[in-house]
């Protein structure tokens, strides 16, 4: 998956984004680049940096959308978070410096996904043997050549039966260490080191403990065991940080909360600018200590994204602004994006609700014209009050089956059909009146 092309980049997004193309062409070049940048004499490598993106688009129009589809598609570390959470360093609450924590946190668990699943035979292998020599009386040294084929003979049977399962419920003992793993998503480094130091010392004493176990439960126990026996731990880290460096992405959502607004008149907000300015550094370069050792930020992909209603892009600190030079916007929606969202991507809002309500068996059948009146409504009514967007989808669908959906469990069994005529009379007066659309949809 990382050295897709922006094309294939491109076409995947399209299965689930509507639109929105010319963010789609901007990210999928970006990521490319990275692929490219890494073909390169090292020397060069080092000298091209990553240029971060700016998303800047109305609300609800696909920006956090099109962030959550390229998480689940790349192999690459990952992590979207919004800008707005993170404070000054020195007050109370999240430094910036964090997210590189929580963005090596995600690739330690990449890269151990991977190799369990690049090792999986290994991994059975070890547990196989640890179950079967609990079964097996062990060969003596010596023992004859007819006896070692003997042996071998019963262990294949005994790999038989363990593999279909018919020998789960028989109970064994295992030695399983005593592993010390701390939850320390967005401790502060020296907190993790002290951690760390201690399961050091806990694990120079190899502190194992005997357990009586069904096979069953020892398969996965086993599981766990073989993964720290097999892998060396320092190899993942390393791993796990050359992929921090080179591939990692940061998805900043809500940059636009810490912009100040000069239009909004309010006096100058510290803690805004604090945040703005401590994130410099990070985006720029530099390193931050975290458990996988001193990670190099200069690589990392920053995407940011906000809808700049209150504020502009011009309204971040002038430094800040020159870190994010390629600028992407979102078109708004139009009636056909929305109808072309109501019914096209994977799991489209008409899908959803057809297979909730498919629970609770009834079939739910969606008319053309009502389809198209959903979408023209939606439209509408962005226009009459606040454009929210696609969301605007979810607040009509929900008032034209509010009933259906209450009393599903009286229609089980049953097709229902939306047509046209519903649509209308569910919302269509609202939407006629200003006032309504604001307080209902
Ligand atoms: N272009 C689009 N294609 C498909 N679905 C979309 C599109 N735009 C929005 N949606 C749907 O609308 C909802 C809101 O979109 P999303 O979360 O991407 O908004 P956003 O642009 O991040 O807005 P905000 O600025 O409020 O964070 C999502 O459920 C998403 O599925
Ligand atoms: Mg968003």
């Amino acid at each position: 998956m990382d050295n897709l092309t922006p094309k294939e980049i491109v076409a995947h997004l399209d299965k689930y984004v509507i639109g929105q193309r010319d963010a789609k062409k901007t990210i999928a070049v970006a990521l490319r680049n990275r692929y490219r940048r890494m073909q390169l004499d090292i020397q060069v490598q080092r000298d091209i940096i990553p240029k971060n993106i700016l998303m800047i688009g109305d609300t609800g129009v696909g920006k956090t959308e099109i962030a959550r589809r390229l998480a689940r598609m790349m192999s690459v570390p990952f992590i979207k978070i919004e800008a707005s959470k993170y404070t000054q360093v020195g007050f109370v609450g999240r430094d910036v410096e964090s997210m590189i924590r929580d963005l090596a946190n995600v690739s330690m668990g990449l890269v151990k996904k991977e190799e369990e699943e690049n090792n999986q035979e290994k991994i059975e292998a070890f547990v196989e043997n640890k179950i079967i020599e609990q079964l097996l009386p062990p060969l003596p040294s010596g023992a004859t050549d007819a006896k070692r084929a003997d042996y071998d003979k019963s262990f294949t049977k005994m790999q038989e039966k363990l593999e279909n399962g018919k020998l789960d419920h028989l109970i064994i003992k295992v030695d399983i260490k005593e592993s010390s793993n701390f939850d320390d998503s967005g401790m502060p480094t020296h907190i993790i080191e002290v951690q760390e130091s201690i399961s050091k010392v806990l694990g120079g004493l190899n502190k194992s403990k005997t357990k009586e176990v069904t096979v069953k439960e020892a398969k996965t126990l086993l599981a766990q065991e073989a993964i720290s026996e097999l892998f060396d731990n320092d190899n993942i880290k390393e791993k796990a940080k050359k992929r921090v460096e080179e591939g990692g992405i940061i998805f900043l959502d809500e940059i636009d909360k810490i912009a100040i607004a000069k239009s909004s008149g309010s006096s100058q907000d510290p803690g805004k600018e604090g945040v703005q300015r401590d994130l410099l550094p990070i985006v720029e370069g530099s390193t931050v200590n975290t458990k996988l050792g001193m990670i190099k930020t200069d690589h990392i992909l920053f995407i940011a994204a906000g809808a700049f209603h209150v504020s502009k892009p011009s309204d971040l600190i002038p430094e800040l602004q020159g870190r994010f030079p390629l600028r992407v916007e979102l078109d708004a929606l139009d009636e056909e994006a929305l109808y072309k969202i109501l019914t096209q991507p994977q799991n489209s809002m008409v899908k959803q609700y057809q297979l909730l309500l498919g629970v609770e068996g009834v079939e739910l059948i969606f008319k053309e014209e009502a389809l198209k009146s959903i979408a023209s409504y939606a439209f509408r009514a962005n226009e009459k009050s606040e454009d929210i967007g696609a969301r605007r989808l979810h607040t009509i669908m929900e008032k034209i089956l509010e009933d259906i959906s209450f009393n599903a469990d009286e229609h089980s069994g049953e097709t229902i059909y939306i047509d046209e005529e519903l649509v209308v009379r569910q919302v269509g007066d609202i939407v006629k009146d200003e006032d309504a659309t604001r307080y209902i949809l």
